[in-house]
């Protein structure tokens, strides 16, 4: 862990009980009883929507002998889940909303695992979405190795007295393939590249259908094409900065999996039908969960 990154001066007093943290987003506060089970957090599954995240909660439950689950009350902005050794977090959609959610989590596992960094550092996390494909066709999972924005730089905001705070978007290689080898049989269309966050679902995606058009059929394919040379394979809308936090703060563990809708060179339209969708859906969430049960579960005989 980059442990001179971490924010000590805030969250080394809330350890040492001069003042609580409150997580407002999430409703709940490091004084709250409702936190002493997630000490045992191994993993932090991070998803767009609530509804997700209740499914989500839900398969694991059932996959570990139908564990408890806690919710936390508030669910107006993020909707959240734990049982069995996951924290289940829905982020909103695009960088800010997420942000948001990825900071107030950070700091609550810092306050669960005792700003001790090593347990710190075992925590696994994950953002599972979906994407537009770049080159792919949808119902493809694609594994990122690395989230930049628009302009295939990383992930960066405004500094506003001097310039901009730049981030690395590398996304871990050996957590990749410990997900590609627990998905060697699932029978899934797995693949792994960049993957652009646009600021935005359409201009900064360069989509010609949204209520503002800024951009012609030549430039957005050349935008595509660039892409798509550069090995970009996927675009959505937070994983740059997701990348960016956790390796700010130096986990080693981190992953983003997200299924394709559609194939952008070819359009701009999600025209899949609600059971395209549901299964598209479904196939991000039965690669995350092979690889939680290969790496959290005991093998068998154990
Ligand atoms: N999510 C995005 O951000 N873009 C797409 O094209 C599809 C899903």
């Amino acid at each position: 862990m980059e442990t001179e990154n971490i924010n000590h001066e805030f969250l080394d007093g809330v350890l040492e009980g001069h003042h609580p943290d409150v997580y407002y987003h999430f409703g709940v506060s490091s004084e709250d009883a409702i936190l002493d089970p997630l000490r045992e957090v191994k993993a932090i599954v991070m998803a767009g929507s609530g509804g997700r995240i209740k499914e989500f909660a839900d398969f694991w439950s059932a996959a570990n002998g139908d564990s408890p689950i806690v919710a936390f009350p508030k669910e107006d902005r993020f909707v959240t889940r734990y049982t069995a050794g996951v924290l289940f977090a829905s982020h909103g959609m695009g960088m800010p909303s997420a942000s948001i959610a990825l900071q107030e989590l950070m700091r609550m596992a810092f306050f669960l695992k005792d700003g001790d960094l090593d347990a710190l550092d075992e925590v696994f996390w994950a953002r599972v979405g979906t994407s537009g494909g770049v080159g792919l066709p949808g119902g493809t999972v694609v594994l990122s190795s690395e989230g930049l924005m628009a302009d295939l730089r990383p992930f960066r905001l405004l500094r506003g007295l001097s310039g901009e705070y730049w981030f690395d978007g590398a996304f871990p290689e050996a957590t990749r393939q410990a997900i590609l080898d627990a998905n060697a049989d699932a029978g899934i269309p797995l693949e792994t590249g960049k993957t652009v966050a646009g600021n935005e679902f359409f201009l900064e995606q360069y989509r010609l259908d949204g209520a503002l058009r800024l951009e012609s059929h030549e430039t957005k394919m050349t935008w595509l094409q660039w892409l798509y040379d550069s090995g970009v394979r996927n675009i959505e809308m937070e994983g740059a900065m997701i990348a960016g936090y956790l390796n700010h703060w130096g986990f080693s563990k981190f992953a983003m999996i997200c299924t394709t809708l559609l194939n952008r060179l070819e359009g701009d339209q999600v025209t899949a039908s609600p059971e395209e969708l549901h299964r598209y859906s479904e196939d991000s969430g039965v690669v995350l969960f092979n690889y939680l049960k290969s790496s959290l579960l005991p093998a068998d005989g154990e």
